[in-house]
C-alpha cells in the first residue's frame, strides 16, 4: 500500500493555499482588515449564536472568559482529562484552581458522577470538553451545573458541527470557545473564537479583543505561509523527505509554533493575549463555507471505522442519545500504542492524542494534576490512537488503513473490568 496521508489535518484545499498564496504576495492588510468581521458574523450564523468573537487561539478566548465571568482568585474551575495542558494554564492565569475529573472509557468524555463528586462551595464554573467532537450528555451536565449553578464553558475545540438534539455544540452553555489550529475541524493555521448569546459577555469580550495585541505584519505573514506550506509540503509524496527537513531545522524554522516553550510548563508567555490576523480569517471564511462537506466527509469515514470494528466483533465508541459527532479524530484503543505507531508509520502518521492526561505538558504536574488522581485517564493516554478523518481521506483508504492496525485494537479496559 502506498504512503496516504502525511498529517492528521487535511481540511486545506488547493484553492484555499493558492488564495492564501496570493494574499501573501499581493497584501498589505495581513494584520487588521475587513475579513475579521466577516469571520465573526459567519461563525456565529454556523454555531447559531448571536456573538462569535475571533482570537489568536481558543486558550486566549477562554482566558477571556474566565475574566468576563468574573472567575478569579481561588475560585474552582472543573474539567476533564484527558485535555491541553493550556486549558488549566488559562485557569491558572486568571488565578483559579484546575479541578480535575475523570473521564468515562464509553466516548473519553467527562464523567459526571466523578465531577459532581469534586463540587465544593469554591466551585465557579465547569468545562464540558466534547473531546473528539463526540458531544457531551449535555442533558445531565446540563442538569448537575444547574442545581449547583455552574456556569458552563464548552470546549468545542474538536467539535465545530457537532450536534445535540439536532442544535449545535457551542450554544448550550453560557459560553463556548472553539480552536482553528491546522489538526482541527477547519484550520487557519492557528485561530480560537469564542460564541456567547450573553450580551454583557460578548461585550466584555470584545473589550478584551481590543486589548489583545495586534499581529505584527511578520507573524501574520509566518501563519499565512505557514498555511501554504503545510498544504503542499505534507502532500504524502513529498512529505517523507520534508518530514527530515523539518526534523533538521527544528526550531530554526520561522514557522510559528502552536505552543511556547513556557506554556509546556505552565508559565504565562508575556504576549500571549493576541487577535486574530486578517490574513487568516480570509481563510477561515473560506473553510467555514465547506464546512457541511467537510462534517459529512467526516462522519462518512467514522461510519466507515464503527463498521470496521463492528466487522471483528468490537464496538467501541458509544455516543449520547440523539448526537451528532463532528469526528475530528476517530480515537481507538489499542493494546499496544508503540507498535499501533510503528506499524503505521510508512502509510502516513498516526494520530496519538492524548499522549498524556495533559497533552504536550512537560508532566502534567505543570498543571497541578496529581498522577493517579484520575486512572481512566492515564489509561487513556496511554492506550489511545486516532484515525484520520478528514476530507483527504477516500472511504476505501480507511478501510485500508485500518486494517494495518486491527490486530491491536481492543476494548478500552478499567481496572480490570471492561467498561
Ligand atoms: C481539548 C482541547 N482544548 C483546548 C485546546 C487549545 O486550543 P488552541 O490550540 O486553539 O488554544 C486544545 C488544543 O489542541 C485541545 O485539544
Amino acid at each position: 500500500m502506498k504512503r496516504h496521508f502525511a498529517l492528521l489535518g487535511g481540511t486545506t484545499s488547493f484553492t484555499d493555499a493558492i488564495v492564501a498564496l496570493y494574499k501573501l504576495i499581493f497584501s498589505f492588510t495581513l494584520s487588521e482588515g475587513t475579513s475579521l468581521t466577516k469571520y465573526e458574523n459567519e461563525f456565529a450564523r454556523k454555531v447559531g449564536t448571536r456573538y462569535a468573537i475571533s482570537f489568536s487561539a481558543g486558550r486566549v478566548g477562554l482566558y477571556g472568559l474566565l475574566k468576563a465571568f468574573g472567575i478569579g482568585d481561588g475560585d474552582e474551575v472543573i474539567l476533564q482529562v484527558p485535555s491541553h495542558i493550556v486549558v488549566p494554564n488559562a485557569i491558572k492565569y486568571a488565578g483559579a484552581v484546575p479541578i480535575y475529573v475523570d473521564c468515562n472509557l464509553n466516548n473519553y468524555n467527562i464523567d459526571l458522577d466523578f465531577a459532581r463528586s469534586k463540587i465544593t462551595k469554591n466551585t465557579k464554573a465547569i468545562i464540558i470538553q466534547h473531546t473528539f467532537g463526540i458531544p457531551v450528555d449535555i442533558t445531565e451536565a446540563l442538569e448537575l451545573a444547574n442545581e449547583y449553578g455552574l456556569i458552563v464553558i464548552e470546549d468545542c475545540v474538536h467539535a465545530l458541527g457537532a450536534k445535540y438534539k439536532d442544535k449545535n455544540i457551542g450554544t448550550f452553555g453560557h459560553a463556548a470557545f472553539f480552536s482553528t489550529e491546522e489538526t482541527k475541524i477547519i484550520s487557519t493555521t492557528m485561530g480560537g473564537m469564542i460564541t456567547t448569546d450573553n450580551l454583557d459577555i460578548a461585550e466584555k469580550m470584545k473589550d478584551f479583543q481590543k486589548k489583545c495585541s495586534i499581529p505584527d505584519f511578520w507573524l501574520s505573514y509566518r501563519y499565512l505561509l505557514k498555511f501554504v506550506l503545510y498544504y503542499f509540503l505534507l502532500h504524502p509524496i513529498v512529505h517523507k523527505y520534508t518530514r527530515y527537513i523539518y526534523e533538521f531545522f527544528g526550531s530554526r524554522l520561522p514557522l510559528p509554533r502552536p505552543t511556547s516553550a513556557e506554556e509546556l510548563v505552565g508559565k504565562m508567555p508575556e504576549d500571549i493575549n493576541q487577535r486574530l490576523s486578517n490574513g487568516q480569517a480570509l481563510i477561515g471564511l473560506r473553510q467555514l463555507r465547506k464546512l457541511e462537506n467537510n462534517l459529512n466527509h467526516r462522519r462518512k469515514i467514522a461510519a466507515v471505522y464503527d463498521r470496521e470494528l463492528k466487522s471483528i466483533g468490537l464496538m467501541e465508541l458509544k455516543y449520547p442519545q440523539d448526537s451528532e459527532p463532528s469526528y475530528v479524530r476517530y480515537p481507538l484503543w489499542v493494546s499496544n500504542k508503540d507498535m499501533a505507531v510503528e506499524k503505521y508509520k510508512s502509510y502516513g502518521v498516526l494520530g496519538t492524542w492524548f499522549t498524556s492526561v495533559l497533552e504536550e505538558a512537560v508532566s502534567p504536574s505543570y498543571g497541578d494534576y496529581i498522577m493517579g488522581s484520575c486512572p481512566n485517564a492515564e489509561l487513556a493516554a496511554k492506550h489511545l490512537i486516532n484515525l484520520p478523518t478528514h476530507p483527504k481521506v477516500k472511504v476505501n483508504d480507511a478501510e485500508k488503513l485500518f486494517k494495518v492496525i486491527s490486530n491491536l485494537v481492543s476494548v478500552p479496559v478499567s481496572k480490570d473490568k471492561r467498561v
